[in-house]
């Protein structure tokens, strides 16, 4: 009889295609299957984020639980990025965890699994050509790596510590796995990397150069797919070769992800993101006149070390000339092996509360007023999610959440649809009949 396995994935895209290449594996070679019930699992695994410090303190509350109602005998694991920087610790701080499996060692499940209280964390191993076995969440949507690692410097950011040094993964290896997600049935797929946009620099062996933009126009190549997204791309290198591509290419779907990170150029800098509020406010300006209808996204970090009250309102400047359809916004966390936390002028925890607090405002009434405008728009929807209300959800080509009364037979499916009741998060529409 098959063992079952329980998997809670924390953080990002990234870590959800690192859980599935973990199933993968588990799957194939330990004849594992899914369980959603942690208590009647005979493995554990949490594959845990720790790019801010509240999910790493969460993770030893979450382990005391897990291990207090786990069956008799089952075993508990920590992946991820938390298992990269805290690695032996872990084990020390609660015994009880069998192995300890760093974000850059997943195919390395199948070893750790028979080593008793076993801990790989290497940052510099590669896998970058590693054959995953096949596992998809989704059969609608496939999560397809095309880097490792982030080379990136930015100051406040633990990634490179915990995923290691970028390397591209060869095009060829990222083409046959989207032809073969395609040909299963996928009409989506979304390409993963910490900075899509400077794919190419680095392979680890001898492969022919190949810029994202490149990769874009080989992956829209194949037949029978429908849409291509990617995340994240970073402002720095949206150059305008980039932008047209994106601009013209159709299967791209129209919805841009575009850290601001911080509106003030001088805290840019200290952040180390290579690019000023004037480049920025310019890339958006760009992408928004050569691609009607685009939605842009972000990330913004408030009360980074030294924020003054202007450089705060240089961000709430951006975000309302922009007007972001979607702003993932957080207070500043200081994160070991960082530049930043080394830094002394930490901004008080009130006053971080408090400019936190005004920008998901600001952005609230911003957002209320951009979904407002979607009522009775018509968006092209690919269902990929059945609702337990008796409404199956999809997206728009601009990243649109909407979701229509319906059953399983529209998943997978392409409809246009009108939109009759909106909110922020998920629209209703009803499906126009062709
Ligand atoms: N503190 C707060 N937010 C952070 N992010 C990354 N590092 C930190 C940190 N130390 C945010 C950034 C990034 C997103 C994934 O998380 O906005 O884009
Ligand atoms: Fe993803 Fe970064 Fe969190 Fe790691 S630390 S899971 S790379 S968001």
């Amino acid at each position: 009889m098959s063992r079952k396995l329980f998997i809670e994935t924390l953080g990002c895209a990234m870590n959800v295609r690192d859980s599935e290449h973990i199933i993968a594996e588990l799957k194939e070679s330990e004849d594992y299957t899914l369980t959603q019930n942690a208590k009647e699992a005979d493995l554990i695994l949490i594959n845990t984020c720790s790019v801010r410090e509240k999910p790493v303190q969460k993770l030893f509350s979450e382990l005391g639980a897990f291990n207090k109602n786990k069956k008799e005998g089952a075993r508990i694991g920590v992946c991820g990025c938390t298992a990269s920087h805290l690695g032996e610790e872990i084990i020390k701080r609660a015994p009880y965890v069998s192995f300890v499996l760093g974000a850059r060692n997943v195919s390395k499940i199948g070893d750790v699994l028979h080593r008793d209280k076993a801990v790989e964390t290497e940052i510099d191993y590669d896998e970058s050509e590693y054959a995953f076995k096949d596992f998809r969440s989704s059969p609608y949507k496939a999560y397809i790596n095309i880097s490792i690692g982030c080379d990136k410097q930015c100051t406040y950011c633990i990634v490179p510590k915990t995923r290691g040094e970028e390397i591209s993964i060869p095009a060829e290896l990222i083409i046959n796995e989207a032809r073969r997600a395609v040909e299963s049935g996928a009409k989506e797929v979304f390409l993963l990397g910490q900075n899509v946009n400077n794919y190419g620099r680095r392979f680890s062996g001898e492969h022919p150069k190949t810029s994202f933009t490149q990769l874009l126009q080989e992956v829209s190549k194949i037949d029978g797919l429908k849409r291509i997204r990617f995340t994240s791309p970073h402002p720095l290198h949206m150059d305008d070769e980039f932008i047209e591509e994106f601009a013209t290419n159709d299967k791209i779907c129209k919805s841009m992800h575009m850290p601001l990170q911080s509106g003030s150029t001088d805290l840019l800098k200290a952040m180390k993101r290579g690019y000023t509020k004037e480049w920025f406010l310019n890339r958006v300006a760009k992408l928004r006149s050569m691609v009607p209808g685009v939605t842009v996204s972000t990330d913004v970090i408030v009360a980074f070390p030294g924020e003054s009250e202007e450089d705060f309102e240089e961000t709430l400047d951006v975000a309302r000339e922009v007007k972001f359809e979607q702003m993932f916004s957080f207070k500043y966390s200081p994160r070991p092996l960082t530049e930043a936390a080394e830094y002394e002028d930490f901004i008080d925890p009130e006053v971080a509360s408090r400019r936190l607090s005004t920008l998901q405002k600001m952005q609230d009434s911003i957002l209320d007023e951009i979904t407002e405008g979607y009522l009775g728009k018509v968006f092209e929807v690919y269902f990929e999610e059945l609702r337990p209300d008796g409404y199956v959800a999809g997206r728009s080509g601009s990243n649109v959440m909407i979701k229509v009364k319906g059953s399983e037979e529209l998943l997978g499916k392409f409809f246009d649809v009108k939109i009759i009741k909106t909110a922020r998060m998920v629209q209703i529409g009803e499906i126009i009949e062709p």
